[in-house]
């Protein structure tokens, strides 16, 4: 499953009514957090008409009675996986890389561990280009925590292989240092070195409801994903990511999502990135 560029013929002719998408509407919210919006419709169609034709349905509300019945469960998943919105590239929003080279970086040269999260990672381009900064600049005194909703996605990150084409962005040094090209079938594709690999953990999580227990970080990357939130539900995650960061820990967000008016938990530092308001 990947962003969804276009929608499809066949699925616009297919749009739920209001009282079917206010039925998704609401369990989506429910579910993970995310609201949308009536006026997403041909999204909603677009990412579920084609599934539910494959579980030989002809309308929303069977799908809705599907996924909601005590034996729908994992079908319940998939269809929560298809909504989430799954775009990243590698090195996304370059000034948050900036500034942890250069004011983040130093602070740990004493021998302290660095520990970092990204906690809506997606097929993991983010968290690897973490990774790949914190190698070169941090040798080996770091973490890397890295989890997202959606399990194809993270199951995904976890492989580590993406196409020749979505990897422009990386520096060329690091190119060589922490990427293989694929030969034979595998001809057109990269994959991240297994040592950079075996330095990250993947695990799923739903930033909708509390946290296990997963240690304190220094950093946590939460970029572009509170954005699908209302701001009840976005007061809720950031005051989970506030307990689970240091004294002085610092938030990344994307660069259209701001916390004014939502938190006083967290104080800007620069666009898009918030010290732990202790
Ligand atoms: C647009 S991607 C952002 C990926 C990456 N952080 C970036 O900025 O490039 C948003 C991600 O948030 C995840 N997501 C949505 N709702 C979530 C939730 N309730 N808990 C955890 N992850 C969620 C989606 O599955 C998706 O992979």
């Amino acid at each position: 499953m990947g962003a969804v560029s276009s929608m499809t013929v066949e699925s616009i002719n297919h749009l739920p009514s209001d009282k079917e998408f206010y039925l998704f509407q609401q369990l989506i919210l429910d579910k993970l957090g995310i609201f949308l919006p009536l006026q997403k419709k041909a999204l909603l169609s677009n990412r579920l008409w084609k599934r539910l034709r494959e579980c030989d349905l002809n309308s929303y509300q069977d799908y809705y009675r599907l996924i909601v019945d005590k034996k729908g469960e994992a079908e319940l998943h998939v269809a929560l996986e298809l909504v989430t919105t799954n775009e990243t590239y590698f090195f996304r929003e370059q000034k948050h890389f900036d500034y942890m080279e250069q004011s983040i970086f130093p602070m740990f040269r004493n021998g302290s561990k660095l520990r970092v999260w990204s906690a809506a990672a997606s097929t993991g381009e983010e968290p690897y280009s973490i990774a790949m900064m914190l190698a070169d600049k941090c040798q080996s005194n770091w973490e890397l925590e890295c989890s997202d909703v959606n399990n194809t996605v993270i199951e995904q990150a976890r492989r580590g292989v993406y196409p020749e084409s979505r990897i422009r962005n990386i520096p060329q040094h690091y190119l060589h240092r922490f990427c293989r090209k694929g030969i034979g079938p595998q001809d057109g594709f990269v994959r991240v070195t297994q040592d950079l690999r075996d330095r990250v953990n993947f695990f799923t999580l739903n930033l909708h409801y509390d946290f296990p227990d997963i240690g304190k970080f220094d950093l946590v990357f939460l970029r572009n994903v509170l954005i699908y939130f209302e701001n009840d539900t976005k007061e809720k995650v950031l005051e989970r990511i506030a307990k689970v960061l240091n004294p002085n820990g610092v938030l990344f967000v994307g660069h259209s999502e701001s916390l004014h008016g939502v938190t006083q938990r967290f104080a800007p530092i620069k666009p898009a990135i918030y010290r732990l308001v202790n």
